[in-house]
């Protein structure tokens, strides 16, 4: 089998779907490895590294396409909405596609997707047990993006982070109060512990509370319950207008107070609930900071602009989109370890094994044969589940 990592085409992306430390693992299973000249260059990689542990360059984007059984990118056709297209013609009936899909997204892209044949895994259905841990690049990024959002925050606040008591005084720690504990809220939390800050926490799942407390970080309650909170896969489920409302009212206190506030209360597939308000932000005091990890999706905060980085009553709110990006190093290397468990799950023996009682492939297979045939994204899209 053969397995081909092309240079990633997304505007700005400096990720990179395999690093060289992982192949050693793919060629003990039979795997040879296939990368384009200057895939990891930006991450930190050079072709070098991919040569010595026994992967061959190649010179173009369609060479690696062309001999790849199978590919593997970090934003493939769907999350990359950009220039992902031009890839289309270079997949085939086959092959088989790894990556970040954004399968409820955009169902035309899938479609698109699906025309060519290619068999394709999106890395976001991965389903949360234990035996997919490994292979959970979702988790893998919200790691990063948690961590980097208080970089950003820290960097930009007039204020230091820790409680320091010097010669001219006492100055008091930072308190930085993080809406949506999931695993980049989490990290966020740990991060800005580590950095000296007071952190607290909200989310609407009462499961929350105590991961956000083993972390350290102050658990905020509000009088304010949501119905079904969590799904069976652990997400977040969406509610109406009415509770985020409710949430708004009760949020405002917390936000005045904070001097950084950063937010990552997502819905998979929806649009992220407005969870701060222009009202709320010009409560805060000037300087402040929100870093807004929903941007890419609508936001959080209602002047949230994706991408910018914004200051509207004297508050920061930066809405940068694909943080993972920014540390490409390490996300990257996070990315190859998690791609690389999944790999050596769907080929045994030399072969693509589709088992269909298999979870993990059967939730994470989008496209196959022409068609759309995951029936999560079916449903999800409104289509009718196929026979079965
Ligand atoms: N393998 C596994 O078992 C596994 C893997 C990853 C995550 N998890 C767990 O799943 C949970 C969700 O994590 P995630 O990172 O996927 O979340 P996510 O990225 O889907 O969402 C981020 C967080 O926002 C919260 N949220 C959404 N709407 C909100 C609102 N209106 N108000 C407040 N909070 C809101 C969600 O509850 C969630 O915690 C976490 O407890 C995480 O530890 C388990």
């Amino acid at each position: 089998m053969i397995l081909g990592v092309p240079k990633e085409s997304f505007p700005g992306e400096r990720r990179v779907a395999l690093v060289p430390l992982v192949i050693p693992s793919l060629t003990k299973a039979g795997w040879e490895v296939v990368v384009e000249a200057g895939a990891g260059v930006e991450a930190g990689y050079p072709d070098e590294g991919y040569l010595e542990k026994g992967a061959r360059i190649l010179p173009s984007r369609a060479e690696v396409f062309k001999a790849a059984d199978v590919v593997i990118q970090v934003l493939c056709y769907g999350s990359n909405d950009q220039t992902g297209q031009a890839d289309l013609p270079l997949l085939g009936r086959d092959q088989c596609l790894v990556g970040f899909l954004r399968p409820l997204g955009s169902l035309e892209t899938l479609q698109q997707l699906a025309a060519t044949g290619v068999t394709a895994f999106a890395v976001e259905l991965m389903p949360r047990i234990t035996r997919a841990q490994s292979m959970d690049a979702l988790s893998s990024m919200a790691t990063i993006c948690g961590y980097k959002a208080v970089l950003l925050a820290a960097d930009r606040l007039p204020r230091m982070f820790p409680m320091l008591t010097t010669a001219a005084g006492t100055i008091t720690p930072a308190r930085v109060f993080i809406i949506g504990a999931g695993v980049a809220g989490l990290q966020a939390i740990s991060t800005a512990r580590r950095l000296g800050a007071v952190a607290s926490a909200y989310d609407m799942r009462p499961a929350a509370k105590e991961q956000v407390q083993s972390l350290g970080g102050r658990f905020v309650e509000l009088p304010v319950e949501a119905k079904d909170a969590e799904d069976s896969r652990g997400y977040a489920r969406a509610q109406n207008e009415m509770f985020y409302q409710r949430q708004r009212e009760l949020l405002g206190r917390v936000v005045k107070e904070s001097d950084v506030v950063i937010t990552a209360a997502v819905i998979p597939g929806k649009k992220p609930p407005v969870l701060v308000t222009s009202e709320m932000v010009e409560s805060m005091a000037p300087g402040s900071v929100i870093v807004d990890l929903a941007a890419e999706r609508g936001g959080n905060c209602e002047l949230t602009r994706a991408g910018e980085l914004v200051v509207e009553h004297r508050v920061t709110i930066i809405g940068t989109i694909n943080l993972a990006s920014s540390v490409p190093y390490h996300a990257s290397q996070m990315y190859a370890r998690n791609l690389t468990a999944f790999l050596l799950h769907l080929v045994k023996e030399g072969r693509i094994q589709l088992n269909p009682d298999d979870e993990i492939l059967q939730e994470t297979l989008v496209t196959r044969e022409g068609g759309v045939v995951n029936p999560r994204v079916l449903e999800f899209h409104a289509l009718p589940a196929l026979p079965k």
